[in-house]
Parts: C-alpha cells; sequence; structure tokens
C-alpha cells in the first residue's frame, strides 16, 4: 500500500493550534463525457459551458472551483438547479471524481488516495445526508441508524447503544423499532442524520436535506440542526437552492452557477454586495434586517462614565455634553450600567459624598450581543429611550446601536455624497 499523500503542511501558529483549513479545495474540473480532459486544453476550457456542450458533447460539472473551509464552519453551497452543487459535494467523498485539481481534507490529499485508503478515510471522516432520506425500507430505525457503524465492524451491543443516543439527539427517542415507512417526512429526515452522526464524523455532508420537506417542518428542521450544531460543531458542507435557508444556516457561503463559483462571503456580504447579477436575483428578496447584525451598524458610546469618577466629575462631563444620562463602565469596560442627572446630583447634595459612583443609582437596562440581527434590534430599541448598548460574552461594552442607525442601513442606498 502505497504511502497516503500527506503533502500539505499543516500550518501550526505560534499557540500550537492547527490553523490550517480542514478542507482545501484547489482548480477542481468536472467534466462528464467522452475523453473529458481535451476540455481542459487551452483552447477549450475557457469557452462557455453551452460551447463546450455544442463543439464536444462534453457537460461542465464543475469549473476551476477553490474553496478552502475552516474546521467547526457551516459552510453553504448555493445555486440554481445545474449549478454544480450535487458534484461538488459528492466530489468530496469520490463518490464522483474529478477530472482535475484536487481536494486536501486535513493535510491529506483525497484526489491521490487508493481505493482502499478511500474507503478508510470515508468511514472515518464523513457522515452523509441525502435529499430523499436514503433509508432502508425493510429494517426498523434503529438497525437504519445503527447502518454505518455495521459497515465500520462494531460489536452489535455497541453500535446499538451509539444508534440509541443519536436517536435520542435528533428526537426520535421511542421510534427505535418502526419502520421508516411508518414515519412522516421530517421524522425520515431525522433518521438519516441520525444515522450519519451515529458516526461521530468530523465533517457532514448535506445535500438538500430538507427540500423535500413541508415548509413548517423545513423551518423547524432547521432551528434544530442549528442547536444541534451549537452543540456539536461539526463541520458541515450542506446543499441548498434555498436562500433564506442559506441565510439562515451558513457562516460562509459559496454561490455556483454553471459550475464555476461566482460569490463567496457572509450571509452579511452576500446579501449587502452581491458580486453579480446573478446573486442579485438570488438576494433580491431578502431582507437586510434579517443578516444584518448589531456589530456591524454600532457606534462607539459618545459619553462614558468610569465608576471610579466621583458624582461630581461625572456631572461635570454630563453638562459638559449636554446630556442627561450616559453610560457607566467599570476599569476593563464592563457595563454596570446607566447614571443620570439627577441621581447624580442627590448624590452631591449628600453630606458624605460618596467618592466614587455606586452601583446602586446606576439603572440595569437592556443589552445585546454583537451577533444580534436587526429584525431582533427592533422591539428592544423601540421600547427603550437610550442607545441600545452593545456588549461582549464578557459583558463589555463594544459600542451602541439606536433607532437613527437601524433605519440608515435597512433603507436602500442613497447617493449620499451630496
Ligand atoms: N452523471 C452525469 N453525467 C452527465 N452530466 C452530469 C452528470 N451529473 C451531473 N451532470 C451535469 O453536471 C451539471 C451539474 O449538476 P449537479 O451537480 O447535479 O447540479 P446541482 O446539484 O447544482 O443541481 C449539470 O449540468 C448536470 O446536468
Ligand atoms: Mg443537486
Amino acid at each position: 500500500m502505497s504511502e497516503s499523500g500527506k503533502d500539505i503542511e499543516p500550518s501550526i501558529d505560534q499557540s500550537g493550534v492547527d490553523v490550517a483549513p480542514q478542507v482545501v479545495i484547489k482548480d477542481l474540473w468536472k467534466v462528464f463525457g467522452r475523453d473529458p480532459k481535451r476540455v481542459l486544453k487551452k483552447e477549450l476550457r475557457s469557452l462557455s459551458k453551452e460551447e463546450i456542450k455544442k463543439k464536444t458533447g462534453c457537460i461542465i460539472g464543475m469549473r476551476n472551483i477553490n474553496l478552502q473551509i475552516e474546521k467547526g464552519q457551516f459552510y453553504i453551497l448555493m445555486g440554481l438547479s445545474g449549478s454544480g452543487k450535487s458534484t461538488l459535494i459528492r466530489n468530496l467523498i469520490r463518490l464522483v471524481n474529478s477530472t482535475s485539481g484536487s481536494i486536501h481534507i486535513n493535510g491529506e490529499n483525497l484526489t491521490k488516495m487508493n481505493q482502499e485508503q478511500l474507503l478508510n478515510f470515508r468511514k472515518k471522516t464523513f457522515g452523509m445526508v441525502f435529499q430523499n432520506y436514503g433509508l432502508l425500507p425493510h429494517i426498523t430505525v434503529l438497525d437504519n441508524a445503527a447502518y454505518g457503524l455495521k459497515i465500520k465492524g462494531l460489536p452489535k451491543g455497541e453500535r446499538y447503544a451509539k444508534a440509541m443516543q443519536t436517536l435520542d439527539t435528533v428526537g426520535l427517542k421511542g421510534w427505535e423499532d418502526y419502520y421508516p415507512g411508518a414515519l412522516s417526512g421530517g421524522m425520515q429526515q431525522r433518521v438519516g442524520l441520525a444515522r450519519a452522526l451515529a458516526n461521530d464524523p468530523e465533517i457532514l455532508l448535506m445535500d438538500e436535506p430538507f427540500s423535500g420537506l413541508d415548509p413548517l417542518i423545513r423551518r423547524q428542521m432547521q432551528d434544530e440542526l442549528v442547536e444541534l450544531q451549537d452543540k456539536l460543531k461539526k463541520t458541515i458542507i450542506f446543499v441548498t437552492h434555498d436562500l433564506h435557508e442559506a441565510l439562515k444556516l451558513g457562516d460562509q457561503i459559496a454561490i455556483l452557477r454553471n459550475g464555476e463559483v461566482v460569490q463567496i462571503g457572509t450571509p452579511e456580504e452576500i446579501v449587502t454586495q452581491p458580486a453579480d447579477d446573478y446573486v442579485q436575483e438570488f438576494v433580491r428578496d431578502a431582507s437586510p434586517a434579517k443578516v444584518l447584525t448589531a456589530g456591524s451598524i454600532m457606534e462607539p458610546a459618545k459619553v462614558l462614565l468610569y465608576a471610579w469618577e466621583g458624582p461630581k466629575t461625572a456631572l461635570t462631563l454630563l453638562r459638559s455634553q449636554k446630556r442627561r444620562a450616559c453610560f457607566v463602565v467599570d476599569k476593563s469596560h464592563r457595563l454596570l450600567g446607566v447614571a443620570n442627572e439627577e441621581k447624580l446630583e442627590k448624590l452631591i447634595e449628600l453630606e458624605d459624598k460618596p467618592k466614587v459612583i455606586p452601583e446602586s443609582i446606576l439603572r440595569k437596562v437592556p443589552t445585546v450581543t454583537e451577533d444580534t440581527i436587526l429584525e431582533d434590534l427592533f422591539s428592544i430599541v423601540s421600547e427603550n429611550p437610550y442607545p441600545i448598548p452593545v456588549v461582549d460574552e464578557n459583558g463589555k461594552l463594544k459600542g451602541v446601536v439606536t433607532t437613527d442607525l437601524i433605519f440608515e442601513a435597512i433603507s436602500p442606498e442613497e447617493d449620499t455624497n451630496d
């Protein structure tokens, strides 16, 4: 057996953490048809898919695809039907072989593996969920969920225990002994997901897994997948032609057309800066309120008080800025609350004036985080007369959002130069 091609050195950063992307796809082509390699010759490779088909009879499945996917990323492949999404995802496990280019996963060159290496690598690395569920109808839900483990050669007791556990994870406890036919579409797809997860794969490949489901069930499955991913933190490569699904689920979206990648970006980038008319057409109905976040529109807080400043200094500052209230933070910039003029005035009238602003006079205010989407900000902003503080996970004040900032962000772009 030859050495499996480990020809990309994992790059290690100074803290010793592996920082190389988990999946690296380079110059990947797939041409379907007779003698496909001739299509890659200089005279042909730059022609359109249509022209290539006319001249050679060959069909371009993927054209010069370059992608990098980080560990733990929820990566979406989106595009119209026939754009090459399935070809790409199937190529990742070599159910389809590429015509040229390379795929590295965890530094290993998949394109160079022999059949045996490939089978082993697939088993330990991937879980796959298909659109049509791909369940075996004549065996029970439990046996379906345990199927991959059987192939892997695990003893019966162990694989059933593991399968029971993943069925529980996807909310199917109690359904173990039923046959797939007795389950609704949504439940069948949960079995598909349980089967893929039973193996504890590093990378989950999902090809339009929810496309066959009713809209309500579909949304519910999306929500559950988001929740599940939050716990499992797998790398997920997810194919869809539905923009709202992509925006809801994806950390990163690659948009394909005629086998080519036309844009890669975060949901926010795709919606706010579509690369061309094709992407523009896709995102036409997308609401910026669903993708823009507090972090992307916030401003620095204009007036800030530090708790160790006395009430007198605080009042002077407020008055010089013509403000009636402001945020108070501690030494590490953690938000303590809002101090208003009235309360500060009362403090300096006291005989025993406090040297620092006591927390007891501060009003607690609602906060949001940088990833709160605008849609969720609306109600908070409208119920509060102050700018809404944006804090990080340690409660540190990062900035503020106001009604004005929100409306500025969601109103259609105007020429603001004049
Ligand atoms: N086995 C095949 N033989 C010939 N052409 C194929 C084959 N599989 C896919 N294609 C073609 O490759 C292109 C990409 O298909 P596919 O990856 O299935 O697109 P998507 O999943 O985005 O709908 C299409 O033009 C399709 O007709
Ligand atoms: Mg497809």
